[in-house]
C-alpha cells in the first residue's frame, strides 16, 4: 500500500514502527475544502499540533484556535502572529495565562463568568485600558460522536450558560471590557443538521451584544472514517453560515466577520498510523465460537480513540500474501483487555479483514486528528515519530522518543 507515492513498507523498514504518517496532498485538499466555508478559518490545533502541520496551515492563510497557553506559544513558535491566534481556555485561566495574553496581544475567548471577571481584574490592575474579548456561550444543547466530546448542554462544563448573558454584560461593563466576539463550540463529531440549527441560535444570542464584530461558530465538522461510506458533505455549510452572518450584519447595520474553527475535518484523513502484526492468538466464547485476534504493536497509548470512544478506524494489512477474509479482532501491545482497535461500547468487535501473517504491515487510517495528540507513555511506551509524505518525498518531522528521553524527565531516574 502506498501513501501518495511512497510504499508504507519503505517507511517502516527505515523508521521502524509504529509511526504516524501525514499526507500533505490529503491535508492540502482538506484545507482547500474548508477554506471555502467561511471568510476566516481557524485550525483547532488540539487535533494535531505538529509544527509542520501548523506551518502548512499558516502558508494557506488559516488562523489558530488554541485551547491552552502552551498551544498559544507553540503556534507562535510555528510562526503565527499573535493576532492570528484566539485562545479558548477551557473554563478557567491558569495563573499566568492572562498576563501572557495581555503581554502578547492574544485575543481571549472566555468560557465562564469567572474568566471574564479575572481577565477584567488583571487588565485593570495592569492599567491596560479597554480590552476586547470574545465569550463562549453554552447554548443549552450539544452534539458529538460520543458523550465525552459533546461540549454543550447542562452536562458540559464548557461555556457561559445561555441564560447568564446579562451577568456577563454586567461584568464586562464593570471592568471596561468590550465583548466584540461571540463563540460557540457544541462538540466534536456531530452532524450537519445539528450545526445548521445551532448556528441560528448563536445569531440570536449574538444580537444581545451591541459591540459584536466577530461571530465564531466553532468546529465540529463531521468526518466519515469508514471509506466504504460516502464522505460527509460539508459544502452546504457555506450558505448556512452566510445566511447567519448576513442576518447579524443586518441586525447591527455593519459587517460582521464569520469564523469557524474545525480540527478533525482538517487533519483526520491525512493521517495514518503504521505498525506491524506481531502475533496471532485465539479464544473460544461460551458457545464454543472461535475468536481470532491479530496482535499488532499499535496500542491505545498510540491511538486512544477506539479505547476512549469506541471509534471506528479503517484498518488494512500489507503483506506479500494475505489469507482469506475472516472475522478478526485487531488488538495492541498494552497490558489491558481494552487495548483493541476494533471495538465498540467496550466490547471487541470482529471485523472482516484478510488474514495477515506475522510481520505484515498494518495501516490504520483516519489517524490524523486526535491521534498522536492524545498519545501517552502508558506502559512506558515511547512516543512515536511523525513522518510527512509529500508526493515522492518523505521525511521524519519528529523523532521517536527513547526510554532515555522518558527517564530524563524523572528526577529519581
Ligand atoms: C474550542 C474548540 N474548538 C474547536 C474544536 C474542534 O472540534 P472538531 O475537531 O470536532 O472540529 C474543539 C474540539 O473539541 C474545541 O474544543
Amino acid at each position: 500500500m502506498k501513501i501518495e507515492d511512497i510504499e508504507v513498507r519503505e517507511i517502516i523498514a527505515k523508521e521502524g514502527s509504529p509511526v504516524y504518517v501525514y499526507s500533505m496532498k490529503a491535508l492540502r485538499s482538506a484545507i482547500a475544502e474548508i477554506k471555502e466555508l467561511a471568510p476566516l478559518t481557524r485550525y483547532a490545533m488540539k487535533a494535531c499540533s505538529n509544527v509542520r502541520i501548523l506551518k502548512e496551515m499558516k502558508a494557506h492563510g488559516i488562523h489558530i484556535d488554541a485551547v491552552s497557553i502552551f498551544e498559544v506559544e507553540r503556534a507562535m513558535r510555528a510562526g503565527f502572529e499573535p493576532e492570528e491566534i484566539c485562545f479558548t481556555s477551557d473554563v478557567f485561566f491558569n495563573s499566568s495565562d492572562v498576563d501572557f495574553c495581555l503581554d502578547n496581544g492574544i485575543y481571549v475567548n472566555c468560557g465562564s463568568l469567572g474568566m471574564v471577571e479575572e481577565y477584567g481584574k488583571i487588565a485593570r490592575e495592569r492599567k491596560q485600558g479597554t480590552q476586547r474579548i470574545s465569550i463562549r456561550i453554552n447554548p443549552g444543547e450539544g452534539a458529538g460522536h460520543s458523550k465525552k466530546t459533546n461540549t454543550g448542554g447542562p452536562y458540559s462544563k464548557h461555556g457561559i450558560w445561555h441564560e447568564n448573558l446579562d451577568e456577563v454584560k454586567a461584568i464586562a461593563k464593570e471592568y471596561n471590557l468590550v465583548i466584540d466576539g461571540v463563540h460557540m463550540h457544541i462538540g466534536s463529531g456531530g452532524d450537519m443538521d445539528h450545526l445548521e440549527r445551532i448556528t441560528g441560535k448563536l445569531v440570536e444570542f449574538a444580537k444581545q451584544f451591541d459591540k459584536v464584530r466577530i461571530i465564531n461558530f466553532g468546529g465540529g465538522l463531521p468526518y466519515q472514517y469508514d471509506p466504504s461510506l460516502p464522505q460527509e458533505d460539508i459544502s452546504g455549510y457555506r450558505s448556512i453560515l452566510e445566511e447567519r452572518t448576513a442576518r447579524l450584519s443586518k441586525h447591527f447595520g455593519r459587517k460582521i466577520l464569520c469564523e469557524i474553527e474545525p480540527g478533525r475535518r482538517f487533519v483526520a484523513g491525512c493521517g495514518y498510523l503504521l505498525g506491524e502484526v506481531r502475533a496471532l492468538n485465539h479464544t473460544f466464547d461460551e458457545d464454543g465460537k472461535r475468536l481470532d485476534y491479530v496482535l499488532t504493536n499499535i496500542g491505545f497509548c498510540h491511538l486512544l480513540r477506539p479505547m476512549a470512544y469506541g471509534s471506528f478506524h479503517p484498518i488494512w494489512f500489507d503483506d506479500d500474501q494475505l489469507g482469506e477474509e475472516k472475522d478478526l479482532i485487531v488488538a495492541g501491545p498494552v497490558c489491558e483487555s481494552g487495548d483493541v482497535l476494533t471495538q465498540k461500547d467496550e466490547e471487541p468487535v470482529p471485523r472482516k479483514l484478510p488474514m495477515p501473517n506475522v510481520g505484515a504491515a498494518v495501516i490504520v487510517g483516519g489517524a490524523g486528528a486526535y491521534g498522536y495528540a492524545m498519545s501517552s507513555n502508558y506502559n512506558s511506551q515511547p512516543l512515536l515519530p511523525e513522518v510527512i509524505v509529500d508526493g515522492g518525498h518523505w521525511e521524519v518531522v519528529r523523532r521517536r522518543q527513547s526510554l532515555d528521553d522518558i527517564l530524563r524527565e524523572e528526577n529519581s531516574a
